[in-house]
């Protein structure tokens, strides 16, 4: 009997960090509902996943569930106050998401790292290739991140990670890979055969300066992988250890993607995806153009 194709159906969103670097934000609130112009973080990747294809949205969630949770449910209240008082476009976009999209929870009882966080998702997922995403990475691309990884899942049937080239002196903040490049037409971005891979290399002991981002693909043989992980020096089970016991068995790729990325899980990244996002906004990204040009910064 041939194998069938394995679709990419489902997605894990986790967001049961700390997000320490966000204090005191985040204290009260986890930092997927950080918003950056009138959207929290986490919207936009789920939107990602949505335009990719993806069915299932599995959220990990931690502290501060009940916000995450009631961001995609109905609001009954809201909608009938919106409805009462004739504001039809908030009303559509307040429910253009809930409508389109099936969301179930899992809970990270403590953060033990992202291995950890992606793990609490098998149950929901088990024998089938899965998507994760971070929504700390806020992608801009003409075509979703997520449904460029999947494109290159589809042709290989292998896990996938999105990468990207970052300064020599940053690579200690990444997953670093060493890699060789494949030369593959179908493929408008660039597509690498991962060699080896390591958590937050001393700069110099980084092997490349192609990092993992917060957008993956994996295959369901993952998951033996991360259930034998050994919690790493800062007490976390990593997901790019598991990776790295899983490349032992079958290949794994990255994908140079085509479009920007911004790290909105830092300031100074979190600053600049809220100006990018402004300016690329439909209703006030001419106004905060002019207003930006008007400022003797
Ligand atoms: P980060 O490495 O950004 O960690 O996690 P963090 O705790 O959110 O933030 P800082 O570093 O303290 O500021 C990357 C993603 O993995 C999730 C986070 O919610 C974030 O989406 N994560 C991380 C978990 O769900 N559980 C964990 O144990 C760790």
């Amino acid at each position: 009997m041939t194998q069938e194709k394995q679709k990419v159906r489902k997605a894990v969103f986790p967001a049961a960090g700390l997000g320490t670097r966000f204090l005191p934000a985040t204290k009260a609130q986890p930092k997927e509902m950080l918003p950056v112009v009138d959207k929290p973080i986490i919207q936009y990747a789920m939107e990602e996943a949505l335009q990719s294809g993806v069915e299932t949205m599995i959220i990990v969630t931690g502290r501060g569930k009940v916000a995450i949770e009631d961001h995609f449910d109905v609001s009954f209240e809201l909608e009938q106050l919106l409805r009462d008082r004739g504001k039809t476009e908030l009303l559509r976009q307040v429910r253009s998401l809930t409508e389109r999209v099936q969301v179930a929870y899992v809970r990270q009882k403590e953060a033990l790292g992202l291995g950890h966080a992606i793990y609490t998702a098998r149950p929901l997922i088990e024998n089938e290739p899965f998507a994760v995403l971070l929504s700390d990475d806020l992608m801009q691309t003409e075509r979703p991140c997520i449904g460029q990884l999947i494109d290159v899942y589809d042709t290989y049937q292998s896990s996938v990670v999105a990468i990207q080239q970052v300064p020599h002196e940053d690579t200690s903040r990444y997953g670093i890979i060493r890699a060789e490049r494949v030369v593959d037409d179908r493929f408008p971005g660039e597509l690498y055969r991962i060699l080896d891979m390591v958590e937050k290399p001393a700069v110099d002991k980084a092997p490349s300066d192609l990092a993992i981002l917060g957008r993956y693909v994996l295959t369901p043989q993952i998951w033996d992988k991360i259930g034998k992980t050994t919690p790493g020096s800062i007490g976390e089970i990593q997901i790019t250890d598991a990776m790295r016991a899983l490349l032992a068995e079958q290949p794994i790729y990255g994908y140079r993607f085509e479009g920007k990325r911004h790290d909105a899980g830092e300031k100074l990244g979190y600053l600049k995806a809220t100006v990018e996002m402004g300016l690329s906004h439909p209703e006030v990204g001419a106004a905060f153009r002019e207003y930006l040009k008007s400022q003797q910064f």
